[in-house]
């Protein structure tokens, strides 16, 4: 079965751009979604604290403090107005990429369907794969604001379906959800018996003063399923590995029961920090916030000023750039690795519908991202 996960795609590319550093050029890694940010000082403190604390040496109840599942619910409620039961519709997870897999093998059989969209995290093929389940692609296009066309799915397949995954803010095409689309999510897999599995990785990056929508705002939300919310991204600790699920009690609970026989939670000084970054003071995600708006900004007037038709992302840290003309994904990333030493990622690594673009990260400094610019301008490629 291992033989069959698919390939990690991104691998080939961090090593092209490590080789292209070892040979001395100063390379832009746009490639990536990793927080360039250290995590916030008062976060790091409830860490090194609770570390000292002999109580966090033991183990911890396996499902995790009661304290931080309290917490998730505070913030919920004070975030979106999404009132949850801490005991019952909160499960711990080591990251939000574990539960993304995890799931499937909670709840898919083999040869049972799963709804991903195209493109999409390749994660979530992973989890399927594992549950040796049938995926079938939501493609996502320009022409519907990237969110799937429920309309468009085959019959057979919506039929089939028992979990579907979304993604809000995108990655990796920086569109956002609407109340309307959230609706139809809710009425389609209420109609067809799907489990929703609303990714919010990218929650807290909302542009021009929106917040992205949780999708437990919608009416039956709960019913139809669970969102997971990782820190990695709100408070940059995506290498302290910490997010929760949040939603179905059902499928909460069976998250619960698998990792009641894999893991004994998370190191207690993590959820501990994860407890005081919830609840403590938000400037430090609005400053971030306001910091890839800041970088947004910089990258798409920059490249809208060579001529290149680019639309501005509304949510996320990625802009999702169509390549020019004669170009496929992977030719075009080529060609600015080769030529401008600036590394995005190729289209096509998100699945079939991603070719034709490529993706840029926010994650470089707003003068690295001007260089950045500059070097793609060197290339007139617009002219
Ligand atoms: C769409 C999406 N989902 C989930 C994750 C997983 O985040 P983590 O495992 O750090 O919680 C990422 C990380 O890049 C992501 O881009």
């Amino acid at each position: 079965m291992l033989q069959s996960l698919p390939k990690q795609f991104f691998a080939a590319l961090v090593g092209r751009a490590a080789l292209a550093s070892a040979a001395g050029h100063d390379v832009i890694n746009l490639g990536q979604g990793n927080p360039d940010m250290p995590t916030p000082d008062h976060i790091v403190e409830a860490l090194q604290a609770a570390a000292a604390n002999p109580l966090n040496h033991k183990y911890p109840p396996f499902r995790g403090h009661s304290y931080l599942k309290e917490a998730v619910a505070g913030f919920y409620e004070r975030e979106y107005g999404v009132v949850l039961e801490p005991e019952r519709e909160v499960a711990i997870l080591f990251g939000g990429k574990t539960g993304l897999v995890e799931v499937v093998q909670c709840l898919l059989n083999p040869g049972d369907t799963a709804l991903v969209p195209d493109p999409g995290y390749p994660d979530y093929w992973s989890g399927i794969e594992l549950a040796r389940a049938v995926m079938e692609r939501m493609p996502l296009t320009a022409a519907n604001g990237f969110l799937p066309d429920y309309g468009s799915i085959r019959p057979e397949a919506a039929a089939a379906a028992k979990l579907m995954f979304l993604n809000y803010p995108n990655n990796p095409t920086g569109a956002v959800a609407t109340e309307e689309f959230f609706r139809k999510t809710v009425q389609f897999a209420e109609e067809h018996g799907i489990c929703v599995v609303h990714d919010f990785a990218y929650a807290a990056i909302g542009y021009e003063g929106r917040q992205p929508l949780s999708y437990l705002q919608t009416p039956g939300a709960k019913d139809t399923g669970i969102e997971i919310y990782t820190l990695s991204k709100t408070y940059n600790m995506a290498g302290w590995r910490v997010a929760f699920a949040v939603g179905n009690p059902s499928v909460i609970e069976s998250l619960n029961l698998l990792q009641d026989h894999m893991y004994v939670s998370l190191f207690g000084a993590v959820q501990k920090a994860a407890a005081t970054a919830l609840s403590g003071p938000q400037t430090c995600v609005q400053e971030n916030v306001a910091r890839y708006e800041a970088r947004r900004n910089i990258l798409i007037g920059g490249l809208r000023e060579l001529g290149w038709k680019v639309e501005a992302p509304g949510g996320s840290f990625f802009a999702w750039l169509p390549v020019p003309e004669g170009y496929t994904s992977q030719s075009f990333a080529d060609l600015l690795l080769d030529e401008a030493k600036v590394v995005v990622a190729p289209g096509i690594g998100f699945g079939a519908y991603g070719e034709g673009y490529v993706r840029v990260g926010l994650v470089s400094s707003e003068d690295r991202l001007a260089e950045a610019v500059k070097r793609i301008a060197g290339l007139k490629l617009f002219v």
